[in-house]
């Protein structure tokens, strides 16, 4: 018996830290196939490899391997079999993970490798298309907004506190390019399934989010 749940949204909108606190509480596991994408782009730029460079994208995805374990509740990500778990998230990666996750090449090869990761599985799988290309019929569909200035504001507080020194401005700026470049490609793009609850979190703490999405899914759950 399988129970999954997707949510999905644009980056910052606190889909990460929801679904690990959401899973932890109800015994799910968790995916997080942005970092899919992400171990892509380490090995393109890797490689030298530019999103227009097709042939050399299909061949490298022919030989990639990405694979995910959770040690202590901690995600870890090996790309061909090597921790790169900090790496995927480097501001480098930030900036030129829409061009490569946008190309169906790449798509075409990380979406099945999700369902399978998802298969007989209690799962929360947490992206941008989940709920409307990778599992359809997932038991529950959450879509998780926030306005792009809150999500600047939260991002920008988290650099500080690592000791990044980005402007505010800066932030805004990327956040706004991202997530605009995602909603707007032609394969998969990030948007709202039909039957997607929308829950926006600019005003609401992460706890409440947690809440309301644990009460989605046992009611749902009581029914099933
Ligand atoms: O969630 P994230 O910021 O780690 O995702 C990185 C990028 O990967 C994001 O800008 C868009 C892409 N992505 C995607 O196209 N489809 C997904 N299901 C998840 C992420």
């Amino acid at each position: 018996m399988s129970f999954i749940v997707a949510i999905d949204g644009p980056a910052g909108s606190g889909k990460g830290t929801v679904t690990k606190l959401v899973a932890e509480k109800l015994g799910f596991i968790t995916i997080d196939t942005g970092a899919m994408y992400r171990c892509v782009t380490v090995e393109a730029l890797n490689k030298n490899i530019r999103p227009t460079e097709n042939e050399k994208i299909e061949e490298m995805m022919n030989k990639i391997s990405i694979e995910m374990e959770n040690q202590d509740g901690k995600q870890k990500v090996f790309l061909n079999g090597k921790d790169v778990t900090k790496e995927i998230r480097m501001p480098n990666i930030d900036k030129n993970v829409s061009a490569f996750s946008a190309l169906p090449i790449v798509r075409n090869k990380i979406t099945p490798l999700q369902r399978k990761m998802g298969q007989n599985k209690n799962v929360i799988m947490e992206g941008r298309d989940i709920g409307t290309v990778v599992f359809p019929n997932a038991n529950v569909k959450i879509y998780l907004d926030a306005t792009d200035e809150e999500i600047a504001k939260r991002r920008y507080k988290q650099n500080k506190e690592k000791g990044i020194e980005v402007t505010y401005k800066q932030v805004l700026e990327d956040i706004k390019k991202r997530n605009s470049y995602d909603s707007h490609r032609e394969i998969a793009p990030l948007k709202q399934a039909e039957d997607a609850i929308y829950i926006d979190s600019t005003n609401l703490t992460i706890n409440e989010v947690v809440e309301k999405i644990i009460e989605i899914i046992n009611k749902k759950r009581s029914k099933y």
